[in-house]
């Protein structure tokens, strides 16, 4: 009777080999595994993304709604949401994080009446463009001069750093993660380039931060446009560009053609300042790009991939430069194939 549990221990042993081959098999076994799921650890670009809020025009669905529901009329905008804080101001809105139905949505009014036709062609261009790539819209109200949106916790772009330092994100700071920001961030200017509304100018992105504030990364570490106040169309066939503002711009941030060409001493006159086209946001590209890629271990190499097509993009002649969707090609590629290098190296290693 007592022998049965010394023979199944025995059995055991047997069945299981010496511990040096149990330690190989378990190493072989760890490796395997490790080897199947290394494709979880990247992210897989090749999979085009759903958007999964979609619903007719002049509806909405963010976070858990199961269904679709209408833009919140005047009426419902003022009985419904509660403002709360203030937590975002530019020269046309403010914006409050506010409270409707129990979730977060994000109230912006009108600063000053002088701004007014801005804020209109701002909210025109929210309704028209509702998609993956632009903020979704809750509702407006033209006669008190708000617009509901949704609200982003992170807020902007310029609060990258500060977001990608929160230990909840902190595993997204990877040369991947922010090339697949960049990804991103050509994807929304090539649809407002091809938008349903025709070629889109995003103008109000005159330096490096104003830019970014016209972004805001959602809390799955997208970006969608948020600001367009200013997106003036261009038609080339009609020979129609447009000028971002009616004011001199300077600095090298702005595309050399939106600089006022005639020199110092004779004085910037709107009306002989020459307009541009869709190129003047190509130009800017490769300046938001390496902001998004940062200083992390792998930025420099994915720099040195993009080296030619952001030389390319700061062409000094403007249909020299490459389109949004070229850019994206490229982007997309260089992701793939470091993505390819980094997996058979760490296969390698196993
Ligand atoms: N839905 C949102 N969720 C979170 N933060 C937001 C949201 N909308 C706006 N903000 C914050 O408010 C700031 C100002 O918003 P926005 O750019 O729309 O204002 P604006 O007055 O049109 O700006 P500009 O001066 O560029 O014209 C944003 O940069 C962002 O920080
Ligand atoms: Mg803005």
């Amino acid at each position: 009777m007592e022998k049965k549990p010394q023979e199944s221990r025995q059995d055991l042993g047997r069945r299981e080999g010496p511990p040096a081959a149990r330690l190989l098999l378990a190493v072989a076994l760890t490796n395997a595994l490790l080897y199947l799921c290394l494709d979880r650890f990247f992210i897989s670009p090749r999979q085009p993304p759903v958007d999964p809020r979609h619903c007719p025009h002049g509806h909405f669905r963010m976070g858990h709604m199961e269904t679709c529901s209408p833009w919140l009329s005047c009426e419902a905008l003022r009985a419904e949401v509660r403002p709360l804080k203030r937590v975002g101001e530019g020269a046309v809105k403010r914006v409050f994080l506010s409270e409707w139905k129990e979730r977060k949505v994000a109230l912006s009014r009108l600063t000053s009446l002088e701004m007014k036709d801005d804020f209109l062609h701002g909210l025109q261009m929210l309704k028209s463009l509702q998609s993956k790539y632009v903020v979704t819209l809750l509702g407006y109200c033209e006669d008190d001069n708000t617009i509901l949106t949704e609200y982003h916790p992170l807020g902007s772009l310029s609060n990258l750093e500060e977001a990608l330092n929160l230990s909840k994100y902190r595993h997204m700071n990877t040369w991947q993660h922010r090339l697949q920001l960049a990804i991103g961030y050509v994807g929304i200017i090539n649809y407002l380039h091809h938008s349903p509304l025709g070629t889109l100018v995003m103008c109000d992105s005159n330096d490096l931060p104003k830019t970014l504030s016209q972004y805001l990364l959602t809390s799955n570490f997208s970006i969608v446009a948020n600001d367009l106040d200013a997106l003036p169309v261009v038609n080339h066939s009609s020979k129609a560009f447009v000028k971002c503002g009616h004011r001199e711009l300077r600095g090298d941030f702005v595309a050399p053609e939106q600089l006022w060409p005639h020199g110092e001493d004779r004085p910037f006159h709107d009306d002989i300042m020459p307009s541009y086209d869709e190129k003047v946001d190509i130009w800017k590209i490769p300046d938001v790009s390496s902001f998004l890629l940062g200083h992390v271990e792998g930025s420099d190499m994915v720099r040195f991939h993009l080296f030619d097509i952001h030389k390319a993009c700061k062409s000094q002649t403007p249909a020299e430069r490459p389109t949004a969707q070229d850019i994206l090609d490229t982007y997309q590629k260089v992701l793939n194939s470091l993505q390819d290098t980094v997996m058979s190296q760490t296969r390698e290693m196993l």
